[in-house]
């Protein structure tokens, strides 16, 4: 079962009412714990890299961006699960396009910056030329704010806006800002429930929460009944990596442990292994909560 477009994925999730996680990698290690998480837990999945992982001064490094899509497609021609493949949050047209070209089956759009005009336009000239090629397309109407950010009105989605968005464009998806911040760790959010229900009744397409770190587990299955069939994660993982790295890594360890034992052996001592563990088992978690545990036949 291997590589299936994102919309696929998403539709059965509709049908049988839960949300399927999207979990943001950085490396190989990363890449391989979120499809293993899931092969584990019998769950569909969304896995790729952000496309800042990319993003340069000027464009974007090639050479990494096309090493990173050779490794996921071949992760993913592998999987016993249905897996799509996606480079998220992408402002840059051209590197979407080119993206396209290396075998990511999904691409995310995030013209939140631009007037909403100009955010059609753009995910309208990409949702045409990805249609050719058989490839998802995800929009974004609203600014999702960082946890640094003040939360301002202004940001959240309009529900009017997004659906006329959804109609011109023809995304698969669609990204919204209901209340929801980026790499929130130690608080959770409240959910604009108003909006939200507005939105779900004007968009036709499954809508994405980005911002899974922060969202609160308890307010997930209602959300999932109103329309949210993709949840977004990212911080979350680098934070248990890092912590299970300096559990694992004391000075004492460096001063008796040969290194060669710590990283890149068959050893138990692997620091890097037990971290990519542990970002496996709280992907397994978050499926857990997502309601897709269990989902794929075996
Ligand atoms: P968090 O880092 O807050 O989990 O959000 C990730 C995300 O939304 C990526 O698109």
């Amino acid at each position: 079962m291997p590589l299936m477009p994102m919309s696929q994925i998403l539709k059965e999730a509709e049908k049988r009412g839960y949300a399927v996680g999207y979990f943001e990698s950085w490396d190989y290690g990363s890449l391989e714990a979120s499809l293993r998480a899931a092969e584990e837990a019998w769950s569909p999945v969304i896995i790729g890299f952000g496309g800042r992982t990319f993003v340069q001064d000027s464009g974007w490094d090639e050479v990494k961006l096309t090493g990173f899509a050779a490794i996921g497609k071949e992760l993913v021609k592998n999987s016993t699960v249905p897996t799509a493949f996606i480079l998220n949050e992408v402002s840059d047209p051209e590197l979407i396009k080119r993206a396209m070209r290396l075998g990511f089956n999904c691409v995310m759009f995030d013209g939140s910056g631009l007037a909403l005009e100009d955010n059609i336009e753009s995910a309208k000239e990409i949702v045409k030329q990805a249609t050719k090629l058989g490839i998802d397309v995800e929009g974004q109407v609203g600014r999702i704010p960082s946890q640094k950010e003040r939360i301002n009105r202004d940001f959240l989605t309009d529900p009017e806006a997004a659906t006329c968005f959804v109609h011109q464009t023809g995304v698969n998806a669609l990204a919204i800002s209901v209340g929801n911040v980026h790499m929130l760790i130690h608080k959770e959010f409240s959910v604009d429930w108003h909006r939200l229900e507005k939105i779900d009744k004007l968009v036709n397409v499954p809508l994405v929460m980005h911002g899974g770190t922060g969202f609160p587990d308890k307010l997930i299955k209602k959300v999932i009944n109103k329309g949210v069939h993709k949840f977004n994660v990212g911080t979350i993982l680098k934070k248990v990596f890092l912590e299970e790295l300096r559990k694992n890594l004391t000075q004492k360890d460096l001063d008796r442990i040969n290194p060669q034992e710590l990283i890149d052996s068959t050893s138990e001592r692997d620091i890097l292994k037990k971290a990519c563990s542990s970002i496996k088992e709280t992907i397994k978690t978050k499926l857990e909560a997502y309601g897709s545990a269990g989902k794929v036949k075996m």
